[in-house]
């Protein structure tokens, strides 16, 4: 039912968001592979003549696999839509985000297009950050000092950890070639002042919070129903 959910939800952003000639931002993630093959859908039939650009390594391939335009910053510097999933939706449109490990790349489409749409099913839904995700924000580090940013993290009164891999031993290495902590903060009424705490450590190179960044957000609902918020007419409630 969640799946049907999130497919829904990709499915009306694209409808909505989407328009001839545009530069995409496609984001990572279970929920994008929609939207990625209800584009190709709308480019078939349509003859839309778009250009993406990828947020990682499987959106790249996304991409690529459904025969769209691949593009790059260089290429397209000014993005016009990023669609993208969350891990969790605040009511002020604060995120979380790299559940899959992609955020820096992730927020650096983001902050270079004119509108961030989300899609999720309504489980990602909270007042505040931290009380549906628990796993913690991902925090992209360099290799070479991940122990001393734990360190730091703690001391901000967090629980850090390592992230590891699943199919392989030792730790997952981002697209970028990097390591990713795992930060627990509990429930965070104020993302704002810990996302510039965490961006003063050294070494963090980005973080899974994305802070005023996200222009819509469309819940698939578990009824088939879909809510769409947008970040200018308030709060989501
Ligand atoms: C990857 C992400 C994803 O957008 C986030 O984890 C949501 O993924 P899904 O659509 O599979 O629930 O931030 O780094």
């Amino acid at each position: 039912m969640f799946e049907e959910a999130k497919r829904a939800a990709a499915r009306l952003a694209v409808d909505e968001c989407i328009k001839d000639k545009m530069v995409i931002g496609i984001g990572s993630g279970t929920t994008v592979i929609y939207a990625v093959q209800r584009l190709r859908e709308r480019v078939e039939k349509e003859n839309l003549d778009i250009a993406c650009i990828p947020t990682s390594f499987q959106s790249r391939h996304l991409i690529l696999e459904n025969g769209l335009h691949l593009s790059s910053l260089e290429q397209h510097p000014e993005i016009d839509v990023t669609i993208d999933g969350a891990d969790e939706i605040d009511a002020r449109f604060n995120l979380i985000k790299g559940g899959g490990g992609c955020c820096t790349q992730e927020k650096i489409v983001a902050a270079y297009s004119k509108q961030l749409v989300i899609i999720a099913d309504s489980r990602k839904k909270s007042t505040y950050l931290g009380q549906k995700w628990k796993k913690g924000i991902p925090i992209e580090v360099l290799p070479s000092v991940y122990v001393p940013v734990i360190n730091k993290l703690v001391y901000l009164g967090g629980v850090a950890k390592l992230r590891s891999a699943v199919a392989k031993v030792g730790p997952v290495i981002t697209d970028n070639g990097n390591l990713i902590i795992d930060a627990e903060f509990g429930v965070i009424e104020d993302p704002g002042t810990l996302e510039r705490k965490l961006k003063e450590i050294v070494g963090i190179v980005e973080t899974g919070l994305f802070i005023d960044m996200a222009s819509e957000v469309y819940f698939g609902n578990v009824d088939g129903s879909i809510t769409h918020h947008k970040s200018r007419t308030g709060e989501i409630v």
